[in-house]
């Protein structure tokens, strides 16, 4: 038997497409139920966290396996404090990294530069506090970098603010409204872990090598930027912005269908189901509405509208795929809301999954085996 044949012979059993149903960790973290359309993250159901527990609580149940006690948030409110007042530091020294014309890539570029000084290791304190700072840093660098792109200054973090208003602060230039801070916070909650994902396997390879923490977040921001897994939610605000009204939406997906185009923010890998982070993004962004925040309504009338016809339309199409909104449908309309400019969209995604990519580091770490999985040789062989 030719090399071909024996390498087909011995994969042939074992080869997913797209890896699907490939069990490659085993984690404490999160874990997705597509058929049911449940998100369990450290023990707790999506719907229980977001917009009830802040982003330090979640980054206390990632990074100790339990929701803190008061002096624990503060110690993690500090150390991601500590995070985005490095990063700040840094920007001087930064060059043409906050530049780069995409925002993803600007933000791996600052944070492998980040990573190359020193002082955010955690230096005998736990080891939280190195997760904390670089999941401090991704924020003030994504600002950073939003700032520059609207031709202002980077504004310098405030240690006193949640992760969340400060974040917000720091893009916007002035205190965010409470409103917009609670619901940036129930969004970053809402993103920080979703299993084996894209991003959190790239981690996990990386961090699987032995390599650091920072080199495992710049590659996560890579597989986060593409538009099949972090990139959507600019791109459903432009349909959104295309559409324009609720009437027109119908039309307008059965044109992008008929052109062969995807309608971004549909569809799951894993759910055959609504994503049920949709379900929590719609009710914040309900809140923002309900508080009066100029637009939301509109927006949140439109979204709505557009969903029930690309469900409609794509259930036409694929009668046995169901292909339903997914967490980026409603992201686009909520960092909208709270006045995030739409290139900043991903790398916001990011300063979320950051405390999510953190975690998972540590828990490859401690499994401590390389992941190395095979390929089937298909090209040609010498004779
Ligand atoms: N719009 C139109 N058709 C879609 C679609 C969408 N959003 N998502 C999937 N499909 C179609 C595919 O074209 C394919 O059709 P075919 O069998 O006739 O070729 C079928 O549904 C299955 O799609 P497939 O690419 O195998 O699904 P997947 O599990 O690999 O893809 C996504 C999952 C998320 C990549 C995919 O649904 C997608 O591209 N969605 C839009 C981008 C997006 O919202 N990404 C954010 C994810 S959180």
């Amino acid at each position: 038997m030719d090399l071909a044949k024996q390498n087909g012979a011995k994969h042939a059993a074992t080869k997913a497409s797209g890896l699907d149903g490939v069990v490659v960790a085993d984690t404490a973290l999160s874990e997705v139920d597509g058929e049911r359309g449940r998100l369990v993250v450290g023990g707790y159901d999506i719907e229980a966290l977001a917009g009830r527990v802040g982003f330090e609580e979640l980054c206390a149940l990632l990074w100790t396996g339990a929701l803190p006690d008061a002096a624990t948030r503060g110690a993690i409110a500090e150390a991601l404090a500590e995070g985005r007042t490095l990063a700040f530091e840094q920007i001087p020294s930064l060059g043409e990294a906050l530049v780069a014309e995409d925002g993803s890539a600007g933000l791996m570029a600052c944070v492998a530069h980040f990573g190359a000084r020193a002082g955010w290791r955690s230096e005998g304190r736990p080891a939280w506090v190195e997760l904390a700072r670089v999941t401090g840093a991704v924020a003030t660098f994504a600002a950073a970098w939003a700032r520059r792109r609207a031709g202002g200054a980077p504004i310098a973090p405030d240690a006193k603010l949640g992760h969340a208003a400060d974040f917000l602060r720091m893009v916007r230039g002035a205190a965010a409204p409470e409103a917009a801070a609670r619901a940036l916070d129930a969004y970053l909650v809402t993103v920080a872990d979703h299993g084996m994902n894209a991003s959190t396997f790239t981690a996990r390879v990386v961090a699987s090598t032995g390599s650091d923490l920072v080199s495992a977040i710049v590659a996560a921001i890579g597989a986060l930027k593409g538009p099949l897994h972090g990139g959507a939610p600019g791109p459903v605000l432009d349909m959104l912005d295309a559409i324009g009204e609720p009437s027109q939406a119908a039309a307008w997906i059965a044109a992008e269908l008929a052109a062969g185009r995807r309608i971004m923010g549909m569809g799951h890998r894993i759910y055959r189901v609504r994503d049920p982070r949709a379900a929590v993004l719609e009710r914040a962004i309900g809140e923002l509405e309900r508080d009066g925040t100029a637009g939301a309504g509109a927006r949140l009338a439109l979204a709505r509208a557009t969903e029930r016809a690309a469900e409609t339309r794509l259930a036409e199409r694929h009668p046995d795929r169901p292909l339903k909104a997914n967490v980026e449908f409603y992201t686009a309309v909520l960092l909208d809301a709270v006045g995030l400019p739409r290139e900043l969209f991903t790398p916001t995604f990011a300063v979320g999954r950051a405390a999510g990519w953190c975690a998972h580091v540590e828990e490859q770490r401690r499994a401590g085996r390389l992941i190395r999985p095979a390929s089937r040789y298909v090209g040609a062989v010498p004779a």
